[in-house]
């Protein structure tokens, strides 16, 4: 079989090139303010808050959170300054405890969080920090699951943000900064209702916008000199697939999208055995698209609890993959329901639910002899996009 894709991880989700070419302004002040503030001041009292544009996601806010923490630390590190960072996805809505466990699993240490309060945890952060002479910087993205989240209250949210007036260093050092990441602006006025002396100090503020084509063009650009084999393709097929999905010409301006069809459209000339992506491979892997993605529309129509029972599963499904039992389904749908604030439906519901979804062929149903029944996400839905839309609906619900 011929070989286009020379390295299969620089088309992975969490890949990060490395170096950013668009946004890389962005980047740049990010990194610059937060390098600046600890070398001048010695202290890390950061709030930066990156949000997109609303209704687009794939633009680069997680990408750009990631790439600024890790260049700010090198840059930090040839400095002799010690800077790490803690990524913290808040999916869904977490509990203080929940955020805290994530930021301490990241960064491996050993501290306990279940069991031990609120203050007793940051404290430990706060001095094992102190003592490695180490800074910190917590990304929260999706940080509007937390703004919505009925399991933290603001007093909470308050205390996480402003560490270092709760839990004062012994050395007077601040060593703990924030960039927030959240799908777009509604995030400021929710800051604004439920932690207006955190919003109003916010100390950098960037709005993200969908890619245009020309963006899209040189990111699809890096991704095939880093991942594809040298001439396996044309600089027409990259346009090909920029023009589609540029803000500028009516897509959506998601990166993902655009690199997830650079990959099929390599895989499908592989699978031919042709040494190059000839433009049918691109058509394949543009029309692809429409059922591997999410219908929006269609999930916008549905139920409340029937998005409930679609994000259950989904979670499930991030978790162990293939098939899973409906009693657990069952479980973890009660969960996400008190996860939005609403009540789970009785079992008989639960189960209409499940038949419809099947109808409409967002799940398959499977039954083994003589066990339970099981339920498996339709196989060509990302998890992980199906999981972003979800929250996105159903924190729109719960705030609407
Ligand atoms: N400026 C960029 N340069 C290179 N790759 C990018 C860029 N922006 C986004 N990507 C890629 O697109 C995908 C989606 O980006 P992501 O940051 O997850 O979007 P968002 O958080 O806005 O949904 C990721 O695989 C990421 O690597
Ligand atoms: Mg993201």
């Amino acid at each position: 079989m011929a070989s286009i894709i020379t390295d299969m991880q620089v088309f992975n989700d969490n890949y990060i090139p490395p170096r950013l070419i668009v946004r890389a302004e962005e980047a740049d002040r990010i990194v610059w303010r937060i390098v600046n503030k600890i070398l001048k001041s010695g202290n890390l009292l950061d709030l930066t808050m990156i949000y997109g544009q609303i209704g687009r996601v794939g633009i680069g806010k997680t990408t750009l959170a990631r790439y600024s923490a890790l260049k700010a630390s090198e840059e930090l590190k040839a400095r002799g300054v010690r800077l790490r960072y803690a990524m913290v996805n808040a999916y869904g809505a977490p509990s203080l405890i929940d955020i805290l466990s994530a930021v301490v699993n990241s960064l491996g240490l050993r501290i306990p969080v279940r069991g031990a309060s609120f203050i007793e945890t940051m404290k430990s952060l706060t001095d094992y920090l102190m003592i490695k002479d180490e800074y910190l910087l917590i990304i929260l993205d999706e940080f509007q699951g937390i703004l919505l989240s009925n399991k933290i209250s603001a007093d909470d949210l308050y205390r996480l943000l402003r560490v270092y007036e709760e839990v004062p260093a012994s050395d007077g050092i601040s060593r703990i900064g924030y960039i927030l990441v959240a799908n777009d602006v509604r995030a400021l006025a929710y800051m604004r209702e439920k932690i207006p002396q955190v919003e109003s100090q916010i100390d950098f503020m960037l709005h993200l916008r969908a890619y245009s084509s020309y963006d899209l063009y040189r990111i699809l650009e890096q991704r095939a000199e880093l991942g594809l084999a040298h001439d396996s393709y044309s600089p027409y097929v990259l346009e090909m697939i920029a023009d589609r999905y540029g803000e500028d010409k009516g897509g959506e301006g998601s990166a993902r999208k655009a690199i997830k069809a650079l990959q099929r459209a390599a895989e499908r000339a592989e699978m031919r055995g042709s040494p190059r992506i000839e433009e049918d491979d691109v058509r394949h892997a543009l029309a692809q698209d429409s059922y591997a993605s999410v219908d929006l529309r269609l999930l916008r129509g549905l139920d409340t609890h029937m998005l409930l029972v679609l994000y259950a599963l989904a979670r499930a499904t991030g978790r162990r993959g293939g098939w899973v039992q409906t009693s657990l389904l069952r479980a973890e749908y009660e969960s996400a329901s008190e996860t939005f604030g609403e009540r789970p439906r009785r079992h008989t519901q639960f189960y209409e639910y499940i038949n419809t979804l099947s109808r409409l062929g967002l799940i398959e149903k499977g039954a083994e002899k003589g066990k339970m029944g099981r339920v498996r996400l339709a196989p060509e839905i990302p998890v992980d996009v199906l999981l972003e839309v979800l929250d996105h609906i159903l924190i729109d619900r719960m705030s609407g």
